[in-house]
């Protein structure tokens, strides 16, 4: 398979197990991290290992916009040449990023407590998503924003040369609102606080640390306190990226639903706020283990291999979502080869994700054969212990990770599962056909 997808795209069961070893991508929060710390450090940041996806690229072509220097090298080996916390300059041009909201959220906390003014859009998907999650708290550090419709991109925005430390309580468990409010402490005289009830991974803390920051971390509770010393002096360090868990989730459960499948994902990152996907599929009795634990750039990283086995149903707990957010719909694929029902609780925030992915998981399953029921924000799947039927042509409304979960499924279904658009996949997952055929699974234009 072309490794650019394009249209429509259609999975059918392989006739043989997956099985071999395969390097995942790296990890896209990690990644759009190294570039806009380096961009905000002095010095040249080396980045090893950075997701070349969509998002990514988008995230880079900003950073260039602000004035940072951003080059590949041969071989994928990134260079940045940063301009120091307060000095980044204004973007001649309108900044487009896509299909990101890490994007979009991260870069405005940054924008706000620079002297400059940028406009922000991206794609249809991005211009539906909520920004009043980072207006609110940024326009308290004294930046002002102008949004379509008030909350919505295209977003105006003039920073301030003189932006207030903020003290912040999260409303909803969000990293990206987190590290939004985080980023824009960086250039504030004082301390930022930020108080999150329920812990949300911690890229942002570990990278700030890494670059030299003064970060302090506090647990409060199922939360924590986080107090960043503004103003720091940002230095250049290097940066590996591990590969994406949020990625290896299909390949992963493609492994245990395909029959004799024994498959080895390399260098995943195992940080334990990213993780709660894999504590449930070993509560669904899966047989996964970690080989090769070791730390990367401060980030936990290890091998995993998955062996095909029968699945159990369980209760998801909504706190465990944050550790888990973006491997719903795939896990939802996964129950519904498991016996019995599946409750996932607490899934309020993936209305607001690259699309609706509470409709779009069990719109994906019910076309295809599986019973699935939403109730309040819960998502229910009634598994019976068999393949289901797939046979549909799921509407992937430019979600990767839609797109994702309906080719897996239709490697285990009892008939193929095509998707109408297969282009959404190279925003995070550049490559997924061709490494999942390596393993051996089987995909062909619809
Ligand atoms: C991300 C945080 C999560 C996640 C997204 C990446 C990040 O979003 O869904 O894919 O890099 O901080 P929320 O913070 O909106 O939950």
């Amino acid at each position: 398979m072309d490794t650019a997808l394009r249209g429509s795209l259609k999975a059918t069961r392989p006739p043989g197990p997956l099985g071999g070893t395969l390097t995942i991508p790296g990890d896209k929060s990690i990644s759009h991290r190294a570039l806009m710390f380096g961009a905000l450090a002095v010095g040249e940041t080396e980045i090893r290992g950075l997701l070349e996806g969509e998002d990514v690229l988008a995230t880079a072509a900003a950073m260039r916009a602000l004035g940072a220097e951003v080059a590949r090298e041969e071989g994928g080996i990134w260079h940045v040449s940063g301009r120091g916390v307060g000095c980044l300059i204004e973007p001649a041009d309108v900044l487009n990023i896509g299909n990101s909201g890490t994007a979009a959220r991260l870069i405005s906390g940054i924008l706000a407590s620079h002297p400059i003014f940028s406009v922000l859009t991206g794609d249809a998907s991005l211009r539906a998503r909520p920004m009043r999650r980072v207006i609110e708290p940024l326009s308290a550090c004294g930046a002002r924003f102008t949004a379509r419709a008030g909350s919505l991109l295209p977003m105006a925005i003039e920073g301030t040369a003189d932006a207030l430390p903020l003290s912040y309580r999260l409303p909803v468990a969000s990293a990206q609102v987190k590290s939004a409010v985080l980023l824009a402490g960086l250039n504030a005289r004082g301390t930022t606080e930020v108080d999150e009830p329920v812990a949300t991974r911690n890229h942002t803390e570990n990278m700030l640390r890494h670059f030299g920051a003064e970060v302090s971390v506090e647990a409060a509770g199922a939360g924590r306190l986080i107090r960043l010393t503004g103003q720091p002096e940002l230095r250049a360090a290097d940066v590996r990226v591990p590969g994406d868990p949020s990625s290896a989730a299909f390949p992963l459960v493609a492994a245990l639903l395909v029959p004799g499948s024994h498959l080895r994902l390399e260098g995943v990152g195992i940080n334990p706020l990213r993780t709660g996907f894999l504590v449930t599929l070993e509560e669904m009795g899966a047989a996964i283990s970690i080989e090769n634990r070791r730390t990367e750039s401060g980030e936990p990283v290890g091998d995993l291999v998955i062996l095909h086995g029968p699945l159990r149903a369980v209760d998801v707990p909504a706190e465990r979502a944050p550790t888990m957010i973006d491997e719903y719909p795939i896990l939802a694929v996964a129950a519904s080869f498991a016996c019995g029902t599946t409750r996932m609780r607490g899934l309020g925030e993936l209305r607001v994700k690259e699309s609706d992915r509470l409709a779009a998981s069990a719109r994906l399953l019910g076309a295809n054969g599986v019973v699935v029921e939403i109730q309040g924000d819960d998502l229910l799947v009634h598994g019976t212990g068999r393949p289901p039927g797939g046979g549909a042509r799921v509407a992937t409304e430019m979600d990767h990770r839609i797109a994702m979960s309906a080719l897996v499924l239709g490697l285990a279904s009892a008939e193929p599962v095509a998707v109408d658009e297969a282009r959404f996949i190279d925003t995070s997952f550049p490559g997924f056909a061709a490494l999942m055929e390596a393993a051996g699974a089987r995909f062909e234009p619809a």
